[in-house]
Formats: C-alpha cells, sequence, structure tokens
C-alpha cells in the first residue's frame, strides 16, 4: 500500500533563467543572468556589465523551452506529472521593471504554457522570483539594497496574479531566499552588483546589506500574499528555502551549541518570518553581534504579520557538519551553501554530500515547527551522464539517489508530516545555477547541448525517465 496521500503532487521543477533561452526575443528585457559567464566547478562563472563579444552567456539560449515547451510538457504529462515547477521571468513581463505597462508577447507566452500544461490536467507551481532580475535594477539601485523594489516587485506579482488567476493556483514569492545568509546569495538572489564585473560568486557585500536586502524581499513577499489572501482566495501561496540538514561534527556540545546556532540562522531565520509573520526572538542576538541594524518603516512588521504564507516549500539536497575546532577543515560545497564534511557521506560528482535521511530529519523538524503542507520542490544529483552504445543513457546513479529520497519521504509522510508533493530539480536538463554548465544534469529528460554551447537541442529519454514514470503511475509504491 502506498503511504502517499492519494492526491500527491508528483512532478519535477524548473526555472526560467537555467531553462528558457529566448533571451532576446518578443520584448523581453536584459536579465541578471543573461550577464552570467559559463564557468565550472573550477572556474568560477563571471558576471560582466557589457555583454563580450566571443564568451558563452549560458542563459541567452539555454535549453530553449521557449520555443519547445509544447514537446517538453508531453515529455513531462507523459511521466505522469501532476504538477510542474517553472519560474517567470520578470524581464519578459517588464522588461526593465519600471514600465506601468506590461510587455503583452510575454504574458501571452506564459498563457500558452499554462494552457499547454492544462490540455494535459498539469498544475503549474510558479515561482514569481528564481534567482533573476532585470538587470536595470541592479544597475540603476543596486538591487533588493532599495527599498524601491518592493513596488516593482509588487507590481510585477499584481499582474501576474491578475493575467493568471484561472490558471495558477500555487505560487513562490522568492526561490531560496535564505540564500542571503552567504555572500553568494547577496549576488545571486538580491543583485547586490551594481557596477561589479567579475566571479559573481565572490563579488563583495556585507552581511549587514544581505539581510537589508531580504528584508525588503520579506516585506514585498508578505504585500503580495496578502493581496493573494485577499483577492484571490483559490490561491496557495509558499515560501521556498533552501534546506540543508546540519549535524554538530560531534557530541561536544560546543559543536551542538554552535550546529544550533547555524541551524538557526541559515533554515529557521528567515523561514519564521514568512511562516510565524515575524523575526524570531533568536534573531535579536544575532542581528547584534553581527552589527546588523535593519532599516525597517513603521508599518513593516504589521506588513509581515499580514503576510503569512499558505505553504512551506524547500529545496533539498545534502547535509552538512558544523565543527566549533578550528583544526576540522575539511569543506563539503554545496548549493550556495556547504559545511564540514561528514565521514559517513558519499558525495557527487560535484562534491555535495548525499543524504536521503536528512531529508526525513528535515521534514520532521520543519513540519513540527510549522505545522503547515509542505513541498519539497528541488532534490536531485547532478551528474555527467554519458549516451550508452546502445544509444541509451542508463542512470541508475540517479535512480538510486531520487529512490532513496522517495523512500525518506515516505518514512516522514509516515512520522506525522503533511508533505504534499514533490518536484524534483531539472527534470528536463537545464543550465547548473552554480557553474553554468550543461554537464551537470539533472534531468529524466537529456538534453543535447553541451558546455560549448553547441547541440541540437534534442530531447531523449533517459532510463530514469521510465523509472519515475512507474513511480508516479504507482503512486510511490513501486520504487524498483
Ligand atoms: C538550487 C537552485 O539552489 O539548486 C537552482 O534553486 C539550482 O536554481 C539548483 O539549479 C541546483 O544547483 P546547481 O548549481 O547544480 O544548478
Amino acid at each position: 500500500m502506498s503511504k502517499f496521500p492519494k492526491d500527491f503532487l508528483w512532478g519535477g521543477a524548473t526555472a526560467a533563467n537555467q531553462y528558457e533561452g529566448a533571451w532576446n526575443v518578443d520584448g523581453k528585457g536584459d536579465s541578471i543572468a543573461d550577464h552570467y559567464t559559463a564557468g565550472s566547478r573550477t572556474t568560477p562563472k563571471r558576471v560582466t556589465i557589457k555583454y563580450e563579444e566571443g564568451t558563452l552567456y549560458p542563459s541567452w539560449e539555454a535549453v530553449d523551452f521557449y520555443h519547445r515547451y509544447k514537446e517538453d510538457i508531453a515529455l513531462a504529462a507523459e511521466m505522469g506529472f501532476k504538477i510542474f515547477r517553472m519560474s517567470i521571468n520578470w524581464t519578459r513581463i517588464y522588461p526593465t521593471g519600471e514600465e506601468d505597462v506590461p510587455n503583452e508577447s510575454g504574458l501571452q507566452f506564459y498563457d500558452d504554457v499554462f494552457d499547454e500544461l492544462k490540455k494535459y490536467n498539469i498544475e503549474p507551481l510558479v515561482t514569481i522570483y528564481h534567482y533573476e532580475m532585470p538587470y536595470h535594477l541592479v544597475e540603476k539601485y543596486n538591487g533588493w539594497s532599495n527599498r524601491k523594489l518592493i513596488d516593482y516587485y509588487v507590481k510585477y506579482a499584481s499582474t501576474l496574479f491578475e493575467r493568471y488567476k484561472d490558471k495558477v493556483k500555487y505560487w513562490l514569492t522568492f526561490n531560496e531566499i535564505n540564500s542571503c545568509i552567504m555572500p553568494s546569495g547577496g549576488a545571486l538572489s538580491l543583485g547586490l552588483i551594481q557596477n561589479y564585473e567579475g566571479p559573481l560568486f565572490t563579488s563583495p557585500n556585507t552581511i549587514g546589506e544581505r539581510y537589508q536586502g531580504v528584508h525588503h524581499q520579506l516585506i514585498a513577499s508578505a504585500k503580495v500574499v496578502k493581496l493573494a489572501h485577499e483577492k484571490y482566495p483559490h490561491f496557495k501561496m509558499g515560501c521556498m528555502n533552501i534546506y540543508a540538514a546540519k549535524y554538530p561534527y560531534t557530541c561536544n556540545p560546543d559543536d551542538v551549541v554552535l550546529c544550533q546556532k547555524v541551524n538557526q540562522e541559515m533554515n529557521w531565520l528567515v523561514a519564521d518570518v514568512q511562516v510565524r509573520g515575524y523575526y524570531p526572538s533568536f534573531s535579536k542576538r544575532f542581528f547584534e553581534e553581527n552589527k546588523i541594524h535593519i532599516i525597517k518603516e513603521k508599518r513593516d512588521d504589521e506588513i509581515l504579520a499580514e503576510g503569512k504564507v499558505d505553504i512551506y516549500t524547500c529545496s533539498y539536497y545534502l547535509s552538512a557538519c558544523e565543527s566549533a575546532d578550528s583544526k576540522v577543515t575539511t569543506y563539503s560545497p554545496g548549493n550556495v551553501i556547504g559545511g564540514v564534511t561528514n565521514p559517513y557521506l558519499k558525495s557527487s560528482q560535484w562534491g555535495w554530500q548525499i543524504d536521503p535521511k536528512g531529508l526525513r530529519y528535515a521534514l520532521n523538524d520543519i513540519y513540527d515547527r510549522y505545522q503547515i503542507p509542505i513541498m519539497v520542490v528541488e532534490n536531485g544529483l547532478g551528474a555527467e551522464d554519458k549516451i550508452d552504445e546502445d544509444g541509451a543513457i542508463h542512470d541508475e546513479y540517479r535512480i538510486d539517489y531520487l529512490k532513496k529520497h522517495i523512500q525518506q519521504m515516505e518514512e516522514a509522510i509516515q512520522d506525522g508530516v503533511d508533505l504534499i508533493g514533490y518536484t524534483p530539480w531539472g527534470c528536463i536538463d537545464l543550465v547548473s545555477a552554480s557553474t553554468g554548465e550543461m554537464k551537470k544534469r539533472y534531468g529524466f529528460v537529456y538534453v543535447d547541448k553541451h558546455d560549448d554551447g553547441t547541440g541540437t537541442l534534442n530531447r531523449s529519454k533517459k532510463d530514469s525517465f521510465y523509472w519515475y514514470q512507474k513511480v508516479i503511475k504507482t503512486n510511490g509504491e513501486d520504487l524498483d
């Protein structure tokens, strides 16, 4: 007997800047992600202010969902998807962010995508903001450091709500909003890179700037959640957090307390504001000790309290340890967030530590704390795929990763967690966010596109495609 609820939302996840391509057509504006060059695990991707001739910008073409959405949605339907996570590219709707009138061709594109999903009864799950904003707002205002961004975001989100109110029910306000805890999140999520050129993830910003920026995002999020609740009561509004399970490296109380602190900052601080409607009590000391002085307007606390989300969602790829001992220096990277290497775990080719049980642990902690429905909206294994002599891609490593994580979700459901959906990341191969590579693949569907920008963009099914199809068909009962 399947342990998953009968209406469990199985699906897959994507994001516009890594997936759509068509970066300069039909009135689309210049987006921050269009300024990122390709990189690799060893060579950091860069941001350039002007486009350099002869340099590859992976977002420009990505894997061309823009022109191939019918084919991709048909593939998703063939796997049996109930839900499809995608983001809207702000610059298709408001090219610079400052226009008063939205770009009709951009709006029409997403209408077409939603209609196509509807044909197969696939529910869209829309991220309003996934590591993407008009580059104009970066240049003019230094991204989310400026409070004006709140109004631009609210205008953009309100346009989406009104236009798609009959087509979209599930909305996420900001992807991985708590990535602000790391300097890399300052660039990627907050756009604090005005006049900056160089490696993206080491662009300069301070912790104070990042928390000010995320405060603006939290206000923007709360405002649109409130608007949705008032005007579109059928919407389900969600937050989206980057979640990494954290363990003390040893049972030394120093490690345990440090781990608790890191966990509070990383996994709870920002989520608490979105779910509970206020900054948690531990944030006071954390802000004081880090000399973070958030400038708030008079009504800010009320606004936060008025815009609490309905569902909690997160990405989950890995876990990491915390050690108070300065001699412990083995470090494992992750998506924005890494930590001390756990000797009990294996790592992916990109060094991320694989920990399915950490997902059960995480889901229990999240649900104990918030008691609202949860979706895991990103999870998966970034791996190089080889086309075999028989022309197929036998990605048993990916199946193994996903299977073990699904088993742990099943455990969590039996533990009492109200888990309502699962959308593994990059269900159709797309560009990597951290490195800009194509060869770091997550998909059930292989896309013929390579790191040098070549490839036919043809889609083909990996072994994991058929496996996931069976998983969905049996509602998670048959995982072999
Ligand atoms: C998440 C992001 O952090 O991780 C995605 O929301 C990203 O945009 C995913 O693609 C996987 O990371 P990467 O670097 O392997 O693409």
